[in-house]
């Protein structure tokens, strides 16, 4: 098996080196791709030095790979997952450039890896690192319950915006301004992700509405979310609020937590323990607590909901697609 990574250098690229190595896929070959700004670096895979490649038009001509993993930015994808995919290697691609095509696949694969073979197509996309949680987080209750609105109230980590949103925190630490947000981080929330739309909404959000309906299967779901950028290095919490057609049992919910896959009910409030990004951080599972039924409407659920956005949110679910596919022996099938 030959893989690719585009944007190896970045926060999310270094991090799918490392889940790659620890999921320990059987990979022959394994090429890094970035910009001419960082190629010749060295970084390392299963104890040995790989050199960083520069990214070029015809870097998927020359070579064939099975599998690319993009996380490079949304130009990036467009330009140039259509040329990976033109030469038949099977792109996981991390932005949000093909999430809402028809003819692709939106995928979290313990809930619905089935689409990547419906859609057949050689481009695959990951889902936004607080949908992906999110919706880990919605869908064991499905099996119970109708879900009729959802609303999110994230608080997303700085690691969210790769390495500039990591350095912003660090310098802001050091009482230096930021360079990549608006504002310091430092102290401070900034309630914007993202460009403002039309709406009103911001993109990040309006990405959490759209791919919570395509993912979940419920193209009318009524969903909304207020994305906040909290001074957090890594794992994002969002507080979630879901409305079902009928009262809600708390019990009947940590029931259906404790059988799903990819979730970790901690819910003990009063021993302390609940939910947060230094319990998340370093972990593929997505932490769920604070479960709780609404005190004046029996039909609403609070859940606060915590995930590694750098590892289940972006470079373990890509990793774990890929794990699928080849075990699936589906590489290279269509
Ligand atoms: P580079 O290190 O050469 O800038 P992050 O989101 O953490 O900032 O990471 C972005 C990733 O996307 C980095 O690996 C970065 O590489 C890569 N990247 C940015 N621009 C390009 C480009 N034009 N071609 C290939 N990779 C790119």
């Amino acid at each position: 098996m030959k893989i690719a990574i585009v944007g190896a250098t970045g926060a999310v690229g270094r991090m799918m080196i490392e889940v790659l190595e620890e999921y320990g896929l059987a990979i022959d070959t394994l090429v890094l791709f970035a910009s001419s700004r960082s190629a010749g670096t060295v970084l390392m895979y299963k104890g040995k030095p790989l050199i960083v490649q520069e990214l070029r038009t015809d870097s998927f001509q020359s070579e064939h790979f099975d599998i690319a993993l993009f996380s490079a930015g949304g130009s990036i994808s467009e330009a140039y997952a259509p040329l990976a995919a033109q030469a038949k290697t099977l792109v996981i691609d991390n932005s949000s450039t093909f999430r809402q095509d028809l003819d692709k696949a939106l995928v979290v694969p313990e809930i619905n890896f089935q689409a990547i073979a419906s859609a057949r197509n050689y481009i695959i996309a990951n889902p936004n690192c607080s949908t992906i949680q999110s919706v880990l987080a919605i869908k064991p209750l499905l099996e119970t319950y109708k879900v009729e609105r959802v609303d999110y109230a994230p608080y997303q980590a700085v690691s969210g915006a790769g390495h500039k949103g990591i350095d912003d925190l660090l310098r802001g630490e050091k009482g230096e301004p930021p360079l990549n947000f608006p504002y310091p981080i430092v102290h401070n929330v900034i309630p914007q992700i993202d460009q403002p739309l039309d709406n009103l909404y911001t993109k990040e959000e309006m990405k959490m509405v759209w791919e919570t309906q395509k993912i979940l299967g419920l193209e009318h779901l009524p969903v909304s979310a207020t994305c906040v950028r909290v001074p957090v290095l890594n794992s994002h919490s969002i507080d979630i609020r879901l409305e079902f057609d009928r009262p809600v049992d708390r019990e009947e919910v940590i029931a259906l937590y404790e059988k799903a896959e990819g979730v970790r009910c901690i819910d003990d409030i009063k021993n302390l323990i609940y939910p947060m990004p230094i319990e998340a951080n370093g972990h593929d599972q997505v932490l769920v607590g604070r479960i709780r039924v609404d005190v004046f409407n029996p039909k609403i659920l609070h859940v606060f909901c915590v995930g590694d956005n750098l590892r289940k949110g972006a470079a373990a679910n890509a990793v774990q697609i890929a794990d699928r596919l080849i075990k699936a022996d589906f590489i290279g099938k269509w």
